[in-house]
């Protein structure tokens, strides 16, 4: 969701109020999302690197978080919307991370739309942690290193259960991935939209969902051993 800090200063207005409009964007898009009929979206909320901003903008930020979840839990309940979390969130102020842990379990079995943010969350970090969780097996004496394959890796990502993302749109013009979903976005289309998130509405993202239907998706095979089933 980039581009918040600058759709506020080119208006003249503060960060925070970039992000408040970012918040609400990521509602109506969830919506979008639903109606477009998508089933899953990931969006980087707070990067484990996003702690070197200022406390202002950082306490800010798990504010608007907080009250973002409260303001729209109703109408996410009443959409059938899962939500999941990947990141460290023991580090996140309690006021943000009880209600946020309340919401993963009430919204459990929720099955029409599944919203997973990502807070705290650094690809490379979730990769050390990852391969930590293995070597500590491997140590145990629970598994040999020559049965590390790619479902002992994926396993024990944060996203362990999810689908890898067929799509990844990064906003506001950048063309870079900085450190999301590194593994997971192995076969994934990347649409690089050149508004900033706040103005990223339905529009752009049929846009960028027409983008990517244009797309041969080969997976490293050749187009015509390609199965109309293939997923990986
Ligand atoms: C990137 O824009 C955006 C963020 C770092 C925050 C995104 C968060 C929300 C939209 C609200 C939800 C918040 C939580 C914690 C759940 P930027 O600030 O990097 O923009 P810039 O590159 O234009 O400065």
């Amino acid at each position: 969701m980039d581009g918040n800090g600058r759709w506020a200063a080119a208006k003249g207005l503060p960060r925070l109020e970039g992000h408040r409009r970012g918040a609400e964007r990521l509602i109506e898009t969830i919506d979008s999302c639903i109606d477009l009929g998508v089933t899953t979206l990931t969006v980087f909320a707070f990067s484990a690197e996003n702690w070197k901003r200022p406390l202002e903008e950082v306490s800010g930020l798990f504010k608007l978080g907080e009250w973002i979840l409260r303001a729209h839990l109703a109408r996410l309940e009443k959409r059938n919307v899962r939500l999941r979390v990947i990141g460290d969130i023991t580090a996140l102020p309690e006021f943000v991370r009880g209600p946020l842990e309340d919401v993963m379990e009430s919204s459990k079995g929720n099955s029409a739309f599944t919203l997973v943010v990502a807070l705290n969350y650094g690809a490379r970090q979730e990769i050390v942690a990852a391969a930590q969780a293995i070597a500590a097996d491997v140590a145990a004496g629970k598994l040999t290193p020559a049965a590390v394959d790619w479902s002992v890796v994926e396993a024990r990502l944060q996203t362990a259960g999810m689908p890898d993302p067929d799509l990844i749109i990064r906003t506001s013009g950048e063309f870079r991935l900085s450190n999301f979903l590194l593994l997971q976005s192995a076969y994934a289309e990347i649409v690089f939209a050149s508004v900033f998130w706040p103005d990223f509405d339905k529009a752009q993202l049929q846009l960028a969902l027409a983008e990517f239907a244009k797309r041969e998706r080969r997976f490293g095979q050749t187009g015509a051993q390609l199965q109309p089933t293939s997923t990986k």
